[in-house]
């Protein structure tokens, strides 16, 4: 197959098509260097240039301020779910509390209650994690260093709609399924991680904003590769970062300022591509179920069931024939789930909505 599908993968996910194509024509060779970039130094004069470059667009687009530092580091986002605390908590007498709002919250307070005192602040169970909680809601434990949240669950597709007040405690976020998607007040933050493997790239690297502050926090006796000040310090080149995957990072940020110029431009192009699906499901008179509730739905994850388990495999696999891959759930919650990344073009929504239509239209009379 040479063809392209439309990807609706959660992550790795769709990249944008003309980044790939840059990325093929120079891959043999860097324009002015002669080498590919997997063949090329980390400490050389190129890469420098393109790590320097990768961060001033993040701070360009995220409108980063200069108080904070923007590392390139490995281990995925979940490595961060550890780091955290160990750097934060563990030994510290500080607390943090945590929002669970879904499958990667969770797995971040058990393994920040490894470290140190982490409590849930609140805890989405009681409606099977469909929804963020209301600001009154959150019991943030007093003396919390940080208030843990996770923007976007990609699995539930649950999306906090704007950040939530704290009263001044900073908020620690996992914000891997919609970094870049849409503006973000930087300010609100501690820190903020995404993995690139959804908006920002290829799998391999995870990009960490942090506050400066919160570096003089981390201690001696952490091994230096998960010590976010020595990263910090070294510029993120403590050891052989992921090249290639931070070179792609460098070009999908210029994609994002070539072709959006803002986030607010990407914002509003991205809620117009969720609309176009929340609105389609709506009309199917209850075919389709969204998993989360309004007000909490997700402009980048769409989890969706049909009426059964039977009906859902022979969408996924209509939908397959009709070039739509990567609609099914999460293994965990099965059911079904659109992915649509900045990188997913209109036309392949358009195409997963018409689609989604017709198999209504097709099988709404077969049903019991
Ligand atoms: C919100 C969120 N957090 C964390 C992760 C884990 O990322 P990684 O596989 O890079 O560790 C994922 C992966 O899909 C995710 O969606």
């Amino acid at each position: 197959m040479t063809q392209r599908v439309y990807n609706f993968s959660p992550g790795p996910a769709v990249l944008p098509e003309p980044v790939l194509e840059e990325a093929q024509k120079h891959l043999v060779a860097l324009p002015g260097v002669g080498m590919s970039i997997l063949e090329i130094s980390h400490r050389s004069a190129a890469f420098t240039e393109i790590i320097q470059a990768a961060e001033q667009n993040l701070r360009r687009l995220l409108e980063i301020p200069e108080d904070y530092a923007v590392l390139f580091l490995q281990g995925g986002a979940k490595l961060q779910f550890g780091m955290i605390p160990l750097n934060f908590l563990r030994n510290t007498g500080c607390k943090a509390s945590y929002v669970v709002s879904g499958t990667w919250s969770k797995q971040a307070l058990a393994e920040a209650t490894t470290q140190g005192q982490a409590h849930a602040a609140w805890d989405g169970k009681a409606t099977n994690y469909d929804r963020v909680p209301r600001d009154e809601e959150i019991q943030i434990a007093p003396d919390s260093l940080y208030l843990y949240i996770c923007i976007n669950e990609t699995i539930a597709g649950v999306q906090f709609p704007r950040e939530p007040e704290t009263n001044g405690v900073p908020l620690v976020c996992d914000a891997s399924s919609e970094l870049l998607s849409r503006p973000l007040d930087i300010r609100r933050y501690g820190i903020l991680f995404a993995c690139a493997q959804k908006n920002l790239g290829p799998a391999g690297v995870t990009v960490v904003i942090i506050r400066k502050d919160f570096l003089d926090r981390c201690p001696d006796d952490l091994p230096v590769m998960l010590n976010y000040r020595q990263l910090a310090e070294h510029k993120s080149l403590l050891n052989t970062p992921p090249v290639f995957a931070v070179y792609m990072v460098k070009l999908v940020t210029d994609w994002v300022l070539r072709e959006f110029g803002d986030l607010n431009k990407l914002k509003e192009f991205n809620e117009k591509k969720a609309n176009l699906l929340y609105e389609a499901i709506e009309s199917c008179g209850g075919f389709y179920t969204v998993h989360a509730a309004p007000g909490s739905r997700s402009a980048m994850n769409i989890a969706f069931r049909l009426p059964n388990g039977d009906i859902e495999k022979e969408f996924l696999a209509e939908a397959k024939k009709a070039g739509l891959y990567n609609l099914e759930g999460h293994r965990s919650v099965g059911g079904c789930r659109a992915s649509i990344y900045n990188a997913m073009p209109w036309r392949g929504v358009v195409a997963l909505r018409d689609f989604m239509l017709r198999f209504h239209e097709e099988n709404r009379n077969t049903l019991g």
